[in-house]
């Protein structure tokens, strides 16, 4: 029998990288997106992500040949009705995440329903579908073909079975899975976009220009990049809407995000996706 593919909702930046390492390991993808085009420019970066491997002498021409023939595109949700498990990795809006879970949920009975989400809740996401036990949190970190990272997040819901297939998953794909509850920011963005918001802060009040935020953290701390290159790399809307579901889930006004942050969202100051962030990129 011929392998079950693994669906992947959303042609983003996320939606490509997650698509990049199932095809490096062996898995066939079903890649959905709304826009053709989106998925004509995913199929282009997927060739020209393997073909950096290739360069490094870390793939075959063969191999990649034999990875990129692993990825079907559509623009039809109902293609990924024979899927063994589908990611979604869609815009983060919490009407648009839903909706799609419970199109999902109705159009499989089997399949796993994985999300991808920085910091919405799994249980809400679970509580929209007909077989809730079988939707987890599966959380990348970009780039995603070079980050080991992924945090399983349960929902009060999910299953013991659903829960050790994405581990599973994980395993394959060669990162290493972290178990996580189902808290608002997980554990990661939870720790990392609050430091983004404070160095945001540090601008604003002209106590540090970006570079030297950047400069200060990178060789002060050993990140491999400031927080503010960071920031420009998630995109500052994400960066925004993290910050902002941190604040009305714990209620805590340390969560608040920083005025200067809203203000380069409201600009369209998204960081690298627009050209410029806290930094310009040409
Ligand atoms: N895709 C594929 N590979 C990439 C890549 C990409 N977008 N960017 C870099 N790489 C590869 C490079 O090809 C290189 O590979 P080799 O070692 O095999 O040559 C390797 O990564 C290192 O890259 P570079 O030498 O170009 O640059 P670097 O050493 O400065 O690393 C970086 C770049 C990997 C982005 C590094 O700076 C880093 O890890 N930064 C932190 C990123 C981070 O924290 N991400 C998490 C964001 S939070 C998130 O994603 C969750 C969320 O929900 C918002």
């Amino acid at each position: 029998m011929s392998q079950q593919p693994i669906g992947v909702v959303g042609a983003g930046t996320m939606g490509q990288g997650i698509a990049q390492v199932l095809v490096q390991s062996g898995f066939p993808v079903k890649l959905y997106d709304v826009a053709d085009e989106q998925l004509t420019r995913a199929r282009g970066n997927l060739d020209k992500g393997l073909g950096k491997l290739v360069t490094k002498g870390k793939l075959s021409e063969t191999d990649k040949d034999a990875a990129l023939a692993q990825l079907d595109t559509t623009t039809a949700l109902d293609a990924l009705r024979d899927c063994e498990v589908i990611i979604e990795a869609a815009p983060e809006q919490p009407a648009l995440k839903e909706k799609l879970f419970r199109d999902l949920s109705h159009l499989t009975h089997d399949a796993i329903l994985a999300s991808n989400t920085s910091s919405l809740s799994l249980t809400r996401l679970a509580g929209v579908c007909e077989r809730p036990e079988r939707v987890v949190g599966m959380h990348f970190f970009n780039p995603v073909p070079v980050l080991k990272l992924v945090e399983v997040i349960r929902a009060e819901q999910t299953s013991d079975a659903t829960v050790a297939r994405i581990e599973q998953l994980a395993t394959d794909l060669g990162k290493t899975a972290v178990p996580v509850g189902d808290s608002p920011g997980f554990a990661v963005n939870r720790l990392l976009v609050p430091m983004i918001n404070e160095a945001a802060f540090l601008v604003q009040e002209g106590a540090a220009t970006p570079d030297a935020v950047d400069q200060a953290m990178k060789l002060g701390a050993a990140h491999p990049m400031g927080p503010l290159q960071l920031a420009d790399l998630i995109g500052l809307d994400v960066c925004l809407a993290i910050m902002e579901v941190l604040q009305e889930g714990f209620g805590d006004p340390k969560y608040r995000p920083c005025p200067l942050l809203r203000r380069m969202v409201d600009a369209g100051y998204l960081g690298r996706k627009s050209g410029r962030g806290f930094h310009i990129y040409e």
